[in-house]
C-alpha cells in the first residue's frame, strides 16, 4: 500500500523530542522494505531551507478556512542509500516565523495553533481522497499526535473515496485542545462537536478527534497502549480509549542504529564496541573533563538528557541528587524546558562543583558523548510512551535505570540474579514513583558497578539486543497491509 505519514517534526531538520528521530527512521526503514511512503510537513523555515531543491506540485488557494497554500515536494536523504519522499506545506504566512515548531522564541505556544495545524490536517485529508489534485494516491494515512488529529476527522466528513486512517499516540499528555469555536472556524461540522466527536470537556480536542475518528489506533508500545485505557494515564479519553480497545495495538519504537553506533560515532573522543568496551573509559575522562567534573574513572557517572518536564521526573531526581553524590557518584544533565525545574537544576551543581553539571540546552553532539562516556543513565520518567534514550543507552553499554513504566518497561530487563544468569539484565527497574525507591535503585546500579563482570555482563547484554527499526517497521507493514483493505476502492 500507498502511505502518507503526517507529523509535525522530522529529524534532522525540525525536532522536539522522540517523534521527531522516529519520523525519519520509521518512513525510512519502511522504504528499504519497498513500501511506497511519503512524509507531509509544514513549511518551517528549517524545512524551507533544509530540503533542497523543491518541486511545486499543488495550488491550495480556494480552502475557505485557510490562507492560500502552497504544496511542494523533495526528497529527505536519510543516509547515503535511504531517502524519503516530503511534501511540504509551503505557508509563510503560518509557518515562516522565528521560534519553535509550537511555540514563540519565549516558549509560549503559537496563538493561531490551532489554524497552523488545522492545515496540516486539512491538506493531509485532500491528499489522502479523491479530492487530491495530485496523481499519487495514499491507501492510508497515518497520523502522528495531536498535530494531525483532525485528519481523520476530515476524512470522516468527506462524502468520496478515501483513505483509510491510523492515530499514533506518541504522548497522550498532549493534546491540542482549544476553544469549541475552532469546530466551525476549521471547517467542520458543528454536529461534530458533541461526546461521541471532537468535543472534550467543553473544548475541541484535536487529539480527541484522531481517536475518535481514526479506522485505528497505535501508541509505541505495548504497555502504554494498555496504561493508556484507564486512569490515571488515560489523561480524561481513558473511557474512549477503553471503547476502542480492539482497535488499538503498541508497537515498540526502534532507534536509529546509524546514527547511533558507539562503534562509528563520530561524535565521541574513542569508537568502542561490545568487545572493546576497555575503550569506553577514554569518553568517561573527555567528559568528564569537558563538563567540569572530577575526573575520576572509579566513581560511578549517572546522567540523564531530555525535556526537563514534569513528565520526565526532574522532581525525583532533585531530591535524590544530595543522597547520589555522598555515595559517591557524578551527575551530568542535559535538557531543557520547564524554566522553574531549570533554575532548581541550576542551583544543585552550583552546590556540588565537581560533583554535579548541568547544561541548560540542546545539543544533539553532547547527547551522544554523554551516551558514550556515562556508566549508568537515569530515566525516573512518571510516563513514557516509548522512551528512547535508554535504548540508545543499552546499545552504548551504559545500562539505563528508569521507573517500571511504558515503553520503558518494555525495553528494559531489571538486573536480577536470576536475569544476570540467563544474559538478559540490561538494567535497572524501579516501581513506586518516589524518592526512596528511586534510590535504593541507584543504591543497587552502584553495588552491580562495583563487580566488573556484573557490570560488564549488563553492558553486553544491552549492546547485544535488536532495537533495530526492522522489527518495528515490520509491524506496521502488517497493519498497514490488513488497513489498507479499508480504504474505498478507487483511492
Ligand atoms: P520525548 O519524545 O518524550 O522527549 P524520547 O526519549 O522519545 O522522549 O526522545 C527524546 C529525544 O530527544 C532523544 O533523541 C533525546 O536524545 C533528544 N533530546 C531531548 N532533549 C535533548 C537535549 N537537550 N539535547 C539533545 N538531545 C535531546
Ligand atoms: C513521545 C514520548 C516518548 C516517545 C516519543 C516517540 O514524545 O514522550 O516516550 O519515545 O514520543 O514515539
Amino acid at each position: 500500500p500507498r502511505i502518507l505519514f503526517i507529523t509535525p517534526e522530522v529529524f534532522p531538520l525540525c525536532k522536539t523530542g522522540g517523534l521527531g528521530d522516529v519520523s525519519a527512521a520509521l518512513p525510512a526503514a519502511l522504504r528499504v522494505m519497498r513500501m511506497d511512503v511519503r512524509l507531509l510537513i509544514p513549511g518551517y523555515p528549517q524545512v524551507m531551507q533544509g530540503l533542497k531543491p523543491k518541486r511545486k506540485v499543488a495550488e491550495f488557494n480556494m480552502l475557505p478556512q485557510f490562507p492560500s497554500a502552497t504544496l511542494r515536494s523533495a526528497k529527505l536523504s536519510v543516509n547515503t542509500s535511504t531517502s524519503i519522499p516530503v511534501f511540504i506545506i509551503d505557508c509563510p504566512e503560518l509557518y515562516q516565523r522565528e521560534g519553535g515548531p509550537y511555540q514563540d522564541p519565549a516558549g509560549q505556544d503559537w496563538p493561531d495553533n490551532a489554524r497552523r495545524f488545522g492545515l496540516l490536517c486539512k491538506i493531509a485529508a485532500i491528499l489522502a481522497s479523491d479530492a487530491s489534485p495530485l496523481t499519487w494516491r495514499p491507501h492510508l494515512a497515518h497520523c502522528n499526535d495531536w498535530q494531525s488529529g483532525l485528519a481523520p476527522a476530515y476524512l470522516h466528513f468527506h462524502q468520496g473515496h478515501k483513505a483509510a486512517s491510523i492515530m499514533t499516540i506518541h504522548n497522550l499528555a498532549f493534546q491540542g485542545n482549544f476553544p469549541p469555536e475552532n469546530v466551525v472556524q476549521l471547517g467542520l461540522p458543528s454536529a461534530s462537536f458533541g461526546i461521541h466527536g471532537l468535543e472534550y470537556y467543553n473544548n475541541m480536542s484535536f487529539l480527541k478527534g484522531g481517536i475518535y475518528y481514526a479506522d485505528h489506533i497505535t501508541t509505541v508500545s505495548p504497555n502504554y497502549a494498555k496504561e493508556i485505557q484507564s486512569e490515571p494515564l488515560g489523561f480524561g479519553m481513558q473511557g474512549l480509549l477503553a471503547a476502542r480497545q480492539h482497535h488499538i495495538s503498541g508497537i515498540v519504537n526502534g532507534i536509529d542504529e546509524n546514527e547511533w553506533n558507539p562503534a562509528s560515532d563520530p561524535y565521541i573522543a574513542r569508537n568502542y564496541s561490545s568487545t572493546s568496551l576497555s575503550a569506553k573509559k577514554v569518553n568517561k575522562q573527555v567528559l568528564q573533563k569537558e563538563m567540569g567534573l572530577t575526573t575520576d574513572s572509579a566513581i560511578p557517572l549517572f546522567a540523564t538528557i531530555g525535556r526537563i518536564t514534569h513528565q520526565k521526573g526532574y522532581d525525583l531526581l532533585l531530591q535524590v541528587a544530595s543522597q547520589l553524590v555522598e555515595i559517591p557518584a557524578q551527575l551530568i544533565i542535559l535538557g531543557s524546558g520547564d524554566k522553574t525545574l531549570e533554575s532548581k537544576l541550576i542551583a544543585l551543581a552550583k552546590s556540588y562543583p565537581g560533583k554535579i553539571s548541568v547544561r541548560i540546552g540542546y545539543s544533539e553532539s553532547m547527547s551522544h558523548k554523554i551516551e558514550a562516556g556515562a556508566d549508568c543513565f537515569l530515566m525516573p520518567s512518571r510516563f513514557e510512551p516509548c522512551g528512547l534514550n535508554q535504548m540508545y543507552s543499552q546499545r552504548y553499554g551504559t545500562p539505563p535505570l528508569v521507573h517500571a513504566t511504558g515503553g520503558l518497561l518494555d525495553t528494559v530487563i531489571d538486573c536480577t540474579p536470576s536475569t544476570l544468569k540467563d544474559k538478559s539484565a540490561s538494567g535497572f527497574l524501579f516501581d513506586q514513583m518516589t524518592a526512596n525507591d528511586f534510590f535504593l535503585a541507584i543504591k543497587q546500579a552502584v553495588a552491580a558497578y562495583r563487580v566488573p563482570r556484573t557490570w560488564q555482563n549488563l553492558q553486553q547484554n544491552g549492546m547485544n539486543k535488536d532495537f533495530s527499526w526492522r522489527t518495528s517497521a515490520t509491524a506496521y507493514r502488517k497493519l498497514y497491509l490488513s488497513l489498507s483493505a479499508l480504504s474505498s476502492s478507487k483511492i
